[in-house]
């Protein structure tokens, strides 16, 4: 793969017979490519997480649509294998209706790639500007290139803040079960060249207090339509934290992560994954997803601009 910027089509990908991944699994210690010959096997990625984080998935699927469509496979199988894949991000459910819908599916698979990671950009560049200067700000998860098929939400907007000047530094917060911040969002800064700490979930408070947090930027999974923000579990503690220190939370993700049709996010679908993941011995609880409440938020970035929760969700 290389150093510096991820190429989308490195991160996920349609050939003629399969759909490429960059098997998220195996980084940081090594980059190898997982080919999906069928929808079932996309969903099977999506599901076990060699693709993930909101908008990637929903790529993933669409690619995984066309490639069932092109190979003359049930498609409507397809779908409900692909949709129902993982619970909590509508660009997943997002995703699949834009293909099904079109009369070539791979050119608006395609085409819808490359309008995110296009929507990215102009997120960063808004949410940079809300940034003071010298600024360290604390990520979680991971809302980078890997999550978004190119470029970053959250991260880009790190990204673009530190290109300005003006974010001198990010935290990464680890990210237990499954550490997307210490494996992937680490990965992608080192590459970009972005001095970064990795820092246990547990730390956030005392190093806020110590005011050594400047601001919190996250993406999100899923944005009910009173601006309700469901993200990677652990979203919810920081937001609570960062009103506690008076610091901003900001919420970067694209419009097609906001659902009109859940009206709070009691209604949004969290999805429980296998309690392996938090203990092999005991009995657990493995929550995926939390949901920070919109009196939380200080802005929600789209596309469109920075706004107060409730102007970026009408
Ligand atoms: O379980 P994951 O790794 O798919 O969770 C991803 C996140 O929670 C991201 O923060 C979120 O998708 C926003 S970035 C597209």
């Amino acid at each position: 793969v290389g150093r510096g910027d991820l190429d989308p089509s490195s991160i996920v990908r349609l050939e003629e017979d399969a759909v490429v991944l960059l098997d998220q699994r195996r980084l940081p210690d090594d980059e190898v490519e997982l080919r999906c010959g069928s929808a079932a096997e996309v969903a099977d990625a999506i599901r076990t997480l060699a693709v993930r984080g909101a908008v990637a998935i929903g790529i993933a699927a669409a690619y995984g649509y066309a490639l069932a469509a092109a190979r003359g496979d049930d498609v409507e199988a397809a779908y409900a294998a692909l949709a129902g894949a993982r619970p909590t991000a509508v660009n997943l459910r997002w995703a699949l209706e834009q293909v099904r819908d079109a009369s070539d599916p791979a050119a608006a698979a395609r085409a819808l790639h490359c309008a995110e990671v296009a929507c990215c950009e102009r997120m960063a560049r808004h949410a940079a500007a809300l940034f003071p200067s010298s600024c360290t700000v604390l990520t979680h998860c991971n809302a980078g290139a890997l999550a978004m098929g190119g470029y970053g939400s959250a991260l880009g907007a790190v990204r673009a803040g530190w290109e300005r000047g003006v974010v001198a530094r990010a935290l990464v917060a680890e990210t237990r079960p499954l550490l997307q911040g210490a494996r992937l969002t680490a990965w992608e800064l080192e590459r970009l060249g972005i001095p970064h700490s990795v820092i246990i979930d547990s730390a956030a408070a005392s190093l806020m207090a110590a005011g050594e947090i400047d601001c919190v930027v996250v993406g999100a999974d899923r944005i009910a339509a009173n601006g309700d923000v469901a993200n990677k579990i652990g979203t919810y503690g920081l937001a609570v934290l960062a009103r506690h220190h008076e610091l901003p939370l900001y919420v970067v993700a694209p419009s097609s992560t906001v659902d009109p049709r859940t009206p709070t996010g009691e209604a949004i679908p969290i999805e429980e994954r296998d309690p392996a993941e938090v203990s092999r011995r005991f009995p657990a609880r493995n929550p995926a997803f939390d949901v920070t409440p919109v009196h939380l938020v200080t802005a929600i970035v789209t596309e469109h601009g920075a706004r107060a929760p409730a102007e970026a969700v009408a």
